[in-house]
């Protein structure tokens, strides 16, 4: 018989995390159901309800050292990885990556009163937006958390806050470096045409600018390219632009210590996903920017990364509880699960694929046939899979589909008045609450209804 579900019995990779489908605690126990850190996932969903965000502590852990790691071999001494929170944000999220020494990237006030509470160093934490609020940028310079200044609306109200303060504030500066990747035109950023960032043809403008600024001290550059690249061209000639902007900058009297490359590696969602390994990423972006440096006789500066999908996406799953099953004879049969475009609107949203299971039959085993997943909202387009090869089940089963840590949690919604699920970590065996169910009640929370309308009760 063919085997099935081949990328659950794929080698696990501990080198290069993303480049798994499943968690690195992904198992299967005695009677042939799916566990993942030694938990069963049946007796978690009888415990805590469905649908359920799950994450294993040793996969997040493993990637951001695996990040750590190829820094310290390739730029030994001067890194500091940054995780994007905007993958998963959570005060679980920011305490874990800071126990790691990562810092964080934030874009809201909310994203970083999160990091705040999580306990991430203020001093390693930046804070982007193409479109601050005033509140934000006050909160951020309040808490003395550095602002990346992505435009003149950025630059203008940074200079006066900082004349109004009288005291020297750290900038970086982000800029549009014009580079194409392949990637979804959704989520590719580094092109000319791109919201975000100062066009690199105004750079030198905004260098004299800077220079006009008593209290601004512009510190370092940023630049990001895209999201689930694969490719590592791009990071090369991003580092490369990176590195003559700051020579650039130099010429105008800025002292550029600090280089952001942003985030972007990609992740294996499906067997036909290849990205390259964290090393390979890292090494390549290393020695892009030594190689200039050199050249130049430029001071290596500190490299900073924001790593966010291939930080937390493989090690987080969805389960679902099957529901209705819809069968169009000679066309396709519906699988109907208990979440859908609220929990993971990625699919949706940029026609992303993903891996699934059965928790009780993770190999199909037992026969196989294709399905397409349909989630339980009021959109015919609420689709999971179109297409997926599954074995016998039945109405009340369980299904698991991996690489949920990244995007699933921190876009979903409450489409259809869908509270959202509740979120475990999982660890030896051990599962404990990071983010407690929403319950409808709490969707009436901050519903208003205006005195004059009660009459109609
Ligand atoms: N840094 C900046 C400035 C970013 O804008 C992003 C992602 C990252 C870092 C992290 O990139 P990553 O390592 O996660 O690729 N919602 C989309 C992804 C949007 C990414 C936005 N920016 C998705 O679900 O695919």
């Amino acid at each position: 018989m063919k085997e099935k579900n081949t990328f659950l019995k794929a080698e696990i990779d501990f080198d290069s995390p993303n480049r798994n489908i499943v968690p690195l605690t992904t198992s299967v126990d005695s009677s042939g159901k799916l566990t993942i850190s030694g938990c069963s996932i049946e007796e978690l969903i009888a415990q805590y309800g469905s649908p359920l965000y799950l994450m294993d502590e040793l996969t997040l852990r493993n990637s951001c050292r695996a990040y750590k790691k190829a820094l310290d071999k390739f730029y030994p001494g001067k890194s500091l990885p940054i995780y994007a929170s905007k993958a998963n944000s959570s005060i679980f999220m920011s305490n874990l990556i800071s126990s790691e020494g990562f810092g964080l990237d934030a874009v809201s006030e909310g994203e970083l009163l999160t990091a705040l509470k999580g306990g991430v160093d203020k001093s390693k934490i930046v804070f982007h937006g193409n479109n601050k609020s005033d509140s934000e940028i006050e909160f951020a310079v309040t808490n003395k958390i550095k602002v990346i200044v992505d435009n003149e609306y950025d630059l203008e109200r940074m200079i006066n806050l900082s004349e109004s303060l009288k005291s020297n504030l750290k900038i970086m500066i982000r800029f549009t470096p014009g580079i194409e990747c392949h990637t979804h035109e959704y989520i590719r950023t580094g092109s000319f045409d791109s919201k975000f960032g100062f066009g690199l043809e105004n750079l030198n403008y905004v260098f004299k600018q800077i220079n006009k600024a008593k209290y601004l001290d512009l510190v370092g550059l940023h630049a990001h390219i895209g999201s689930q690249i694969f490719e590592l061209e791009p990071h090369n000639d991003l580092a490369e632009i990176l590195v003559n902007k700051a020579i650039e900058a130099k010429s105008f009297g800025h002292k550029i210590t600090e280089l952001n490359v942003g985030g972007g590696l990609g992740i294996k969602y499906t067997n036909e996903d290849d990205p390259p390994s964290i090393e390979e990423w890292v090494k390549t972006i290393s020695q892009s920017i030594i190689k200039v440096c050199d050249k130049n006789n430029f001071e290596l500066p500190i490299l900073m990364c924001e790593p966010g999908r291939s930080i937390v996406s493989t090690a987080g799953v969805t389960i679902y509880k099957i529901g209705s099953i819809k069968e169009i004879p000679g066309l396709k049969t519906y699988i109907s699960v208990d979440g859908g475009m609220s929990d993971n609107p990625r699919p949706i949203t940029y026609q992303s694929n993903y891996s699934a299971c059965l928790v009780n039959d993770p190999f199909n085993l037992k026969s196989s046939n294709k399905y397409t997943i349909a989630g339980k909202h009021c959109e015919s387009g609420d689709v999971l899979f179109k297409s997926i090869e599954l074995g016998l089940f039945k109405t009340g089963d369980l299904l698991c589909v991996f690489g949920t840590g990244a995007y699933n949690n921190s876009m979903s919604s409450n489409y259809n008045r869908i509270p959202r699920p509740a979120a475990l970590i999982l660890s030896d065996g051990n599962a404990e609450l990071i983010q407690k169910r929403e319950t409808s009640e709490d969707l009436l929370k901050l519903d208003v209804l205006p005195d004059r309308f009660l009459k109609h009760y």
